[in-house]
């Protein structure tokens, strides 16, 4: 049975964020390449962003591609750069028709030209909806974005811009790339590896984590069901004791 119909609508997580591993791993354990892996994955980002939508997450943050997989042999990387691109070029309508908008964040710069301009379009297409906000995390890596922030912030200080003594949280909020995305409450890696792997290291303070040793291509419906409900039965204290929660 699906466990969507014990799932509590009003506890539904604000930003989902989503670690989707294990795609190279599906494909050898059929004896394919770790292309057709990708390749598969790209249904379960569809189905999973449709399920979320239909769900009422207001945010979803998906790792795609992280500043360290550009050490990756080149025929990969090259063949993850193509499944992104066809994979834009594809769901634009998917994202249209459920009223999702795009963004993206990393370093963005780094991604070859064809893939920035179809990037741009879709963002650009789907700026005006509003259900969701799904985010891809391209070349992204948090080590490098709080590293790009202490640079801008240590720009405006030398400048006269901010003063030092007024560096708070929220100022570095400020200069993240997810700087208007709100906190992420639930994390979830697939695969069966228990790690974050320089994934949202700010965002992620109080976040719940959930790990589920699926890999990608076989992560549906139901498994994200079940990492919500996971969710809703844990208590989110924030620092706090037990009873100044209730
Ligand atoms: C996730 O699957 C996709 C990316 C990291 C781009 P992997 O390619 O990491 O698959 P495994 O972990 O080797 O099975
Ligand atoms: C994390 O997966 C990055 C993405 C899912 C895009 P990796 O497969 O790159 O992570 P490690 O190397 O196992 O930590
Ligand atoms: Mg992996």
């Amino acid at each position: 049975m699906d466990s969507l119909q014990e799932i509590d609508n009003t506890k539904i997580p604000n930003h989902l964020a989503i670690i989707m591993d294990g795609n190279g791993r599906w494909a050898k354990k059929q004896g394919l390449l770790r292309a057709f892996g990708h390749e598969s994955g790209t249904k379960s980002v569809k189905k999973i962003i449709q399920a979320c939508a239909e769900i009422g997450v207001n945010y979803l943050t998906l790792y795609a591609f992280s500043t360290e997989n550009w050490n990756r042999p080149k025929l990969e990387v090259e063949t993850l750069m193509r499944v992104l691109i066809n994979s834009l070029k594809k769901e634009v309508d998917t994202l249209q028709k459920n009223n999702i908008k795009l963004n993206a964040i990393g370093n963005l710069n780094l991604l070859p030209k064809n893939a920035q301009k179809q990037l741009l379009e879709v963002i650009n297409l789907t700026k005006d909806n509003t259900l969701m906000t799904l985010t891809l995390a391209l070349s992204y890596g948090s080590r490098e974005e709080l590293t790009n922030a202490v640079r801008i912030i240590s720009e405006k200080v030398k400048n006269n811009i901010i003063s030092i003594d007024a560096i708070d949280d929220s100022i570095i909020n400020q200069h993240l790339y997810t700087h208007n995305l709100p906190d992420v409450d639930l994390l979830i890696r697939t695969s069966g590896e228990h790690r974050i792997s320089n994934f949202l290291l700010w965002q992620i303070a109080y976040a719940e984590l959930y790990f589920t040793d699926v890999l990608w291509p076989d992560f549906k419906e139901n498994d994200l069901h079940e990492a919500i409900l996971s969710y809703q039965k844990r208590e989110r204290r924030f620092g706090k004791t037990s009873e100044q929660i209730k």
